[in-house]
């Protein structure tokens, strides 16, 4: 078996080179900073030469995130690897295309994403670029495999699949914030009580750092010169104007410690849907499933919801369907763009990110008539395009399809 090779023993590249070297593949890590190979996990062989993975089948590069690093690390490696060599990248956000631009033989050069911790995360995603071979992508699908992960094939593209596809979680709660429909405590313990996420946005946010998430939002607006759904907040401009970046600076959206108050504690059950339903009272936003909590606009509707022994949270406006229709239709843009299959969204947004189920399956649940109402609601409402519903999600509601795979 010829050894696979990373190189950068950073966070993702040591976490990686452990992961292979764990499945019993001979693995070798490099990194031009002894300190990061003194501080990378057992099992994999540690060099400081690069030259020394000139026998590697597969070199994963997991160097820092800066497009003239990594092409001049490739072309170090086109020259001292065989030609037949896949060269693979763990970038999360600069093109695979670009990266492979030059190189002789580009048909081997592919993305292969990892997710954070590389070792706890289940996903991989496989990125083709536009000069990828289908020799290299098999190759780097049966090395995920091999690491024991579930993958995917994404396009090459802003964000790839997986985390353009969650653009809307923090956009969309964002902009609920900023409208003041609700304060990001509340869209925090809607989004965990009644949607089953494990965080809300905006403590993925300080968790995350509100500068890379803002840097990242820029991207994302820059290389699709200006998609209005991608749109970064003002919101969190201001923050990292102001040094509010999250955890790493004790304050972002949130002060750390003491962190945020404490969720309330309803009775175990979830909410009865038909029953909310059948009392026909105005001003409940029910999102299927029902959780621990019910979103409620009204006197008389939290009176109803708080009777069922569930959380009643206050609110001037839906929030968590709000949030899930701009998820569905991300995914259905993706989709009619070629960017991942039905399946592969879902399992990505999954495995990769825990979201409590797809968003084609979530479509699904809800109904995608009742999803492109909402979002034609939005249109109308503000007069955007951010709001505008995805060609696929229209045409599968003309044709009484479903969604997901
Ligand atoms: N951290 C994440 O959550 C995450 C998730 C997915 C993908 N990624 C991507 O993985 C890559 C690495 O990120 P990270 O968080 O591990 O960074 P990191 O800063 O922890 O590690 C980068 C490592 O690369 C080494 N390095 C510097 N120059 C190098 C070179 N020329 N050749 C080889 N190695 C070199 C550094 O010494 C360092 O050890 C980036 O492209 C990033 O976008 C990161």
């Amino acid at each position: 078996m010829r050894p696979i090779g990373v190189a950068g023993a950073g966070t993702m590249g040591a976490g990686i080179a452990a992961l292979a070297a764990g499945a019993g593949i001979p693995t070798l890590l490099y990194d031009p900073d002894p300190a990061a190979l003194d501080r990378a996990p057992e099992g994999p062989e540690r060099t400081g030469e690069l030259e020394a993975l000139a026998p590697c089948g597969l070199v994963i590069e997991a160097a820092p995130e800066d497009l003239e690093v990594k092409r001049a690390l490739f072309a170090r490696l086109a020259a001292i690897a065989g030609e037949d060599c896949v060269l693979a990248t763990n970038t999360s956000s600069l093109s695979v295309t670009a990266l492979a631009a030059g190189l002789p033989h580009p048909e081997r050069v592919v993305g292969m994403h990892f997710f954070n911790p590389p070792q706890k995360m289940r996903l991989l995603e496989v990125v083709a670029g536009d000069a990828s071979g289908e020799a290299a992508l098999a190759a780097a699908r049966a090395a995920g495999e091999a690491m024991g992960k579930h993958v995917i094939d994404a396009a090459d593209g802003p964000g790839f699949l997986v985390n353009r596809c969650n653009r809307p979680f923090s956009l969309e709660a964002l902009r609920i914030v900023q409208e003041r429909l609700a304060t990001p405590e509340q869209v925090d313990r809607i989004c965990r009580m009644a949607g089953g996420f494990r965080m809300g946005p905006f403590e993925l946010m300080d968790l995350v750092g509100l500068d890379v998430g803002f840097a990242v939002a820029r991207s994302f607006h820059e290389q699709s010169f200006g998609e209005p759904r991608w749109r970064p907040s003002p919101l969190v401009a201001r923050l990292v104007a102001a040094g509010r970046l999250g955890r790493k600076s004790g304050r972002g959206w949130y002060e750390y410690p003491p962190g945020r108050p404490a969720d309330p504690e309803p009775p175990a059950g979830v909410a009865d849907a038909d029953a909310l339903r059948a009392a026909g009272v105005d001003g409940i936003h029910l999102v299927p499933p029902a959780g621990r909590l019910v979103e409620v606009t009204t006197d008389e509707a939290e009176r109803l919801v708080t009777a069922q022994g569930v959380h009643a949270e206050r609110v001037g406006g839906p929030v968590l369907g709000r949030i899930v229709a701009q998820l569905i239709n991300e995914a259905c843009f993706a989709l009619g763009e070629g960017v991942g299959s039905a399946a592969d969204i879902d399992a990505g947004m999954v495995l990769g990110l825990n979201h409590p189920r797809g968003p084609l399956e979530w479509a699904d649940l809800i109904g995608p008539a009742a999803v492109l109402d909402q979002l034609d609601g939005l249109r109308r409402d503000y007069g955007e395009e951010r709001y505008r519903a995805a060609p696929a999600l229209r045409r599968a509601v003309s044709a009484r399809t479903t969604l997901a795979a």
